[in-house]
């Protein structure tokens, strides 16, 4: 059991990469946050964690608003009383070229890829730090490395993200 004692928060693990994450975290013994903007994907997550006898715990979280990530880590605390690890993987992405990608969904991929994983760590890395450490894991594309015209939004996201 290699996260025996451990508390892992993750972000979007209501469902795909996040969720696989969150059963693989939960069978190693940690203890699991499911951090999701939504509830059914999110109570489902920590349902299938319970039913292989894993810990869980389920947040309602919008990874774009500090005042819920604030909460998420208070919550956090008071439940388990630190987090060694966080996955940022909330995320998402269109394809489209430069020219066709809307102003909307560039700004919807700035705050969710952008914000949200610069949020989360803002909050998350001053508990890490009274615990002596901790280990973050964000996820990205390997579309970063692409450079396809047709993933022009993801590819900004990631490359000005440093991921
Ligand atoms: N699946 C792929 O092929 C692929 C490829 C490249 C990169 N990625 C990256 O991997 C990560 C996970 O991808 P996935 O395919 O598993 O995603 P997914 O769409 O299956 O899951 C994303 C989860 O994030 C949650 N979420 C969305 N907005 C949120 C918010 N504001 N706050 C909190 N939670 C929110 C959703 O409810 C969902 O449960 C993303 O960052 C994505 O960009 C995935």
């Amino acid at each position: 059991m290699k996260l025996s004692g451990k508390t892992a928060l993750i972000t979007g693990a209501g469902s795909g990469i996040g969720r696989a994450t969150a059963m693989l975290f939960g069978r190693e013994g940690g203890k699991v946050v499911v951090a999701d903007v939504s509830s059914e994907k999110g109570n489902e997550t920590v349902r299938m964690l319970k039913e292989n006898g894993d810990q869980g715990m389920f947040l309602k979280v919008d990874v774009t608003k500090a005042s819920e990530i604030e909460n998420m880590v208070k919550a956090v605390i008071d439940r388990y009383k630190r987090i060694d690890i966080l996955v940022n993987n909330a995320g998402f992405y269109d394809r489209g070229t430069v020219v066709t990608t809307t102003q909307e969904q560039w700004d919807r991929v700035i705050e969710l890829n952008l914000k949200g994983v610069f949020l989360c760590s803002k909050m998350v890395v001053p508990e890490m730090k009274k615990k002596g450490g901790g280990v973050i894991i964000n996820v990205a594309s390997s579309s970063e490395h692409l450079l396809c015209s047709c993933f022009a939004l993801i590819e900004s996201s990631l490359l000005n993200s440093g991921a």
